[in-house]
């Protein structure tokens, strides 16, 4: 049986991560599309890529089964647009996009098309979060209060090009709220449910040669649970905690310590549950192999469009209510 083609449109840094990924299933065939024609060739060369386009239209013209959209955030609702219809399923990057302009139409195609979609909020692949969030679903630590979410890294450690990305435009997609907060609200909604109204403040604090926001801080409400953020991209260490209160116990996601853990008695101990050492690319191969189980069938989408899409007016929001200093509803 010949396996089929999942092409990757943009190859830049997380392009190249899904292209070795996908690759690492041994179940797909990758094909790759990246305007930059020097970048094309390298990353082809390097994964051994047999078919590599500079055109968007060429490469959707070989008939894929699936596209992963890792362009700039501004594209990918038009890009995802044209591949379902041209049959194909499809993953998109987070955020799903910095505009709500054509979302509806988009989700017209897909209902039209039968197509698949995904958004590869990676944090819901990861086996700590997801084993916390089915915990807190079967009820076992009572009803969430309360959500408390505490992240940072040095983004110009991991990310060194940052000041030629998209990063550098909230156009683009670019700044802390869209680029590295949305994957803590994303993953957040999806252990309490969505948010419902919040205030925030942000502000460009240290990051060099760029003008976006760094330093995020956020109060949110999920109906009744109360929650709050705060995220920035220039710390020292690397990490990111999610703790829920719950009416019976507490629980937290460490993803720097690759664990959950949790305490049901006053003043007691932390318990771990899971604590594998992971390298980032496993989470990406866990995505891609979910992936792949939602466009065969067998299991619904990790993040489905309509659960990126109540994210994006999350991050809509939290952009307006810093600008305007005012609480704001999601509708
Ligand atoms: N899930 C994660 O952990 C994670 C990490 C990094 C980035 N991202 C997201 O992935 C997306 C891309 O980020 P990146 O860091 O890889 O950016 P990047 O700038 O490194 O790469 C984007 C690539 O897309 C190419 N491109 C632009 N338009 C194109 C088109 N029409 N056809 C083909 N290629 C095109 C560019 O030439 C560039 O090489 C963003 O939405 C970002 O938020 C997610």
């Amino acid at each position: 049986m010949t396996r089929p083609t999942v092409l990757i449109a943009g190859a830049g840094s997380i392009g190249e991560r899904h292209a070795r990924c996908f690759q690492r299933t041994g179940r797909v065939n990758v094909a790759l599309c990246e305007l930059d024609a020097e970048r094309c060739q390298a990353v082809a060369t390097q994964y051994g890529i047999a078919q590599s386009f500079t055109n968007w239209r060429e490469a959707l013209s070989i008939g894929p089964a699936a596209v992963v959209i890792a362009t700039p955030a501004h594209l990918h609702i038009k890009m995802a647009h044209e591949a379902v219809q041209r049959g194909c399923h499809v993953l998109i990057e987070k955020p799903l996009a910095v505009r709500t302009s054509g979302l509806a139409e988009f989700e017209a195609a897909v209902a039209q098309h039968n197509a698949r979609v995904a958004v590869a909020y990676v944090y819901r692949s990861h086996p700590a979060l997801a084993a916390m969030q089915a915990a807190l679903q079967s009820g076992r630590f009572g009803k969430p209060l309360q959500v408390v979410t505490v992240s940072g890294q040095n983004f110009p450690f991991y990310r060194p090009a940052y000041r030629s990305t998209y990063y550098t435009r909230h156009e683009s997609g670019g700044g802390a709220v869209q680029d590295a907060l949305t994957h803590l609200v994303n993953a957040v909604e999806w252990l309490v449910g969505p948010v419902t109204s919040l205030v925030a403040d942000a502000a460009h604090l240290a990051l060099d040669g760029v003008t976006v926001e760094d330093t995020v801080h956020v109060i949110t409400r999920h109906r009744e649970v109360l929650g709050c953020f705060t995220l920035n991209q220039h710390q020292a260490p690397n990490e990111a905690t999610i703790t829920v209160v719950c009416e019976q116990g507490t629980v937290r996601f460490e993803y720097h310590q690759h664990r959950w853990r949790w305490v049901t008695e006053p003043g007691g101990d932390w318990h771990d549950e899971v604590a594998v050492p992971l390298e980032r690319d496993t989470l990406f191969i866990t995505q891609a192999e979910q992936f792949l189980e939602f466009i065969a069938g067998k299991s619904p989408a990790r993040c489905s469009l309509a659960e990126a899409r109540q994210t994006l007016l999350v991050n809509q929001a939290i952009l307006e209510s810093a600008r305007s200093r005012t609480w704001q509803d999601i509708p």
